[in-house]
């Protein structure tokens, strides 16, 4: 027994020391850490359980019998986060530079079926050369197996991806296909084909960093949710990502307890939304001060600025919020923004986090720019997405709510479930100077004054239709508050929503507009 426990030890010790020390010295060099070290940052202490320790490649090919290494190049397993059960794979470049064989693609996928069938999310730590070269088409194969499985898993666990070295050609493929998508900003890059490649092809030259690195897909592309400063900052907003969330669709979001009162009242909100229509102020500001504790966590923070996403608390409750930004593009929804928006409110209605929507919305975006890229899709997106969701659904009108993007934006016609407006709101088809300008052209251009006219004729139709009041008279809006009273009523609204329940028509599948 005493030489067969030894055995055991040696092999295990092996299998973790996984490319050798050399290898992992140069891992630490290039400022990342090793797979064990980040499933160790990741899960909470002591509580990883390690599956497929020992599995092996089966390639001889290029004489790959000669080189096995245990565990073949991706840690995979399960442990706690906050205590909660959570699935990890961990690709491991000291290894034959992480590259994917047809075992490690075995290993992913026992993990995911088993995320689906106890219900848990699945975080996969990605740094991996790709396709394993030397197993042709079988690495291919693997490839497909995972995503097959992100497909059929979107929607029923969360999952998460975290870019922490190169992943490239087809192998970005499998992130794209999960719900949140990390970088580490320096150190991790994504692409289809690196710069040598777009050189031949495109005769651009280009790095690639600005290629495919975090900034560039935080920033440009929108393929990335969250760019971190290293590993570590990656694996703790993880971890911070992962407590607002339930641990498959048939759960509800986790409660985190809260001093924050839920009474709390702030008479600086009262003063938050300028008078002037046109000023822009930070909607950020509105949700920091209405959440539990001021704590919202963004996504997509660097992407399509006019729109907010994020998760926070009301009352220990997670809640998704949508919020236009007034101060960029003043809050106009265009394409990236539509887009964000929709995937997010998926996302949230796929998991059972009720939505929360701010607008201050001054309408789709103009431009042939905007109608050749596809607004009219993109826009139909969020539309779409809106429309379909069934979880509780609150939406403030802060101020401008007009034409399209007041329908999109959670309405009441839309199945919003309480519609509130504060007494700065502006519900109409359209802003004062567009109106007139086209109910009036006419009246104004033969005035003897047109200037003064134009104003009379401004200044009437924002008495008539720049006010929440005629929206209220319809019960499109069913209460207008007072800003200071924006968490309480929040509060009471989700508290009466707790238990909503709501089908759509059985269907195969939808047809979201793509
Ligand atoms: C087998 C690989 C490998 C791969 C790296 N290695 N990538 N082995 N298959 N795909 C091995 C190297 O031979 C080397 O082994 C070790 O990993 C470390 O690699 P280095 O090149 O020394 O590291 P570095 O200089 O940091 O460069 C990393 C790299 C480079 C940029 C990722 O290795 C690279 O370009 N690799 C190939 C990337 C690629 O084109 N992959 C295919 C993409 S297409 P030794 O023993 O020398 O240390 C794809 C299709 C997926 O993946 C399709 C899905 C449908």
């Amino acid at each position: 027994m005493e030489e067969k426990i030894k055995q055991f030890k040696k092999l295990s010790e092996e299998a973790e020391l996984g490319g050798g020390l050399e290898r992992i010295k140069k891992q630490h060099n290039a400022g990342k850490l090793t797979a064990r070290e980040r499933i160790d940052k990741l899960l909470d202490k002591g509580t990883f359980v390690e599956l497929d320790k020992f599995v092996m490649h089966r390639c001889t090919n290029f004489d790959m019998q000669k080189t096995k290494i245990l565990g073949d190049g991706v840690v995979t397993g399960y442990g706690k986060v906050n205590g909660r059960t959570v699935f990890v794979f961990s690709q491991d470049f000291t290894v034959f530079g992480g590259s994917l064989s047809e075992m490690f693609a075995k290993k992913i996928c026992k993990v995911m079926d088993l995320a689906v069938e106890v219900g848990a999310p699945v975080v996969g730590l990605n740094d991996s050369g790709g396709a394993r070269i030397q197993e042709g088409v079988m690495s291919l194969a693997g490839y497909a197996e995972i995503f097959l499985r992100n497909s059929l898993s979107s929607g029923v666990v969360p999952q998460i991806s975290a870019i922490m070295g190169p992943c490239a050609g087809g192998a970005v493929y499998s992130p794209a296909l999960t719900d949140f998508v990390f970088m580490v900003k320096e150190t991790s890059y994504m692409f289809i084909t690196g710069p040598e490649v777009v050189k031949t092809v495109t005769s651009e030259d280009v790095t690639k960093e600005e290629l495919g690195g975090a900034m560039t897909h935080n920033s440009k592309s929108g393929v990335a949710h969250f760019a971190a400063e290293n590993d570590e900052d990656c694996l703790l907003r993880i971890r911070e990502l992962i407590n607002f969330l339930p641990q498959n669709n048939m759960e509800d979001p986790p409660i985190a307890p809260t001093k924050d009162d839920p009474n709390r009242t702030d008479d600086s909100l009262n003063k938050l939304v300028p008078e002037n229509p046109n000023q822009p102020y930070d909607m950020a500001e509105i949700i920091e001060k209405v959440v539990d504790d001021g704590n919202f966590f963004e996504v997509q923070e660097h992407y399509a600025k006019n729109i907010i996403i994020g998760f926070a608390r009301l009352n220990g409750k997670t809640i998704g919020v949508v919020a236009n930004q007034p101060q960029v593009m003043a809050g106009a929804l265009d394409m990236d923004s539509s887009i964000k928006g929709a995937r997010f409110v998926r996302f949230c209605d796929a998991f059972n986090i009720p939505l929360l929507t701010f607008v201050d919305v001054p309408g789709f975006m103009p431009g042939v720019q905007q109608e050749y890229g596809g607004i009219i899709k993109h826009g139909a997106k969020l539309l779409y997405a809106y429309c379909e969701a069934t979880v509780p659904k609150v939406t403030v009108i802060t101020r401008k709510a007009y034409g399209g993007a007041y329908d999109v934006l959670s309405s009441k016609h839309i199945r919003g479930d309480i519609n509130y407006a504060y007494p700065t709101a502006e519900i109409a088809v359209m802003g004062p100077d567009g109106a007139v300008q086209i109910l009036y052209r006419k009246k104004i251009a033969e005035a003897k004054d047109p200037d003064a006219m134009k104003k009379k004729m401004t200044d009437e139709y924002r008495e008539r239709f720049a006010n929440p009041y005629r929206a209220a008279e319809l019960g499109y809006i069913d209460e207008v508050i007072l800003p200071e009273d924006t968490r309480p009523r929040l509060i009471q609204a989700y508290e009466l929503l707790n238990n909503k329940r709501q089908t759509n028509p059985p269907k195969k599948h939808d047809n979201l507009p793509l």
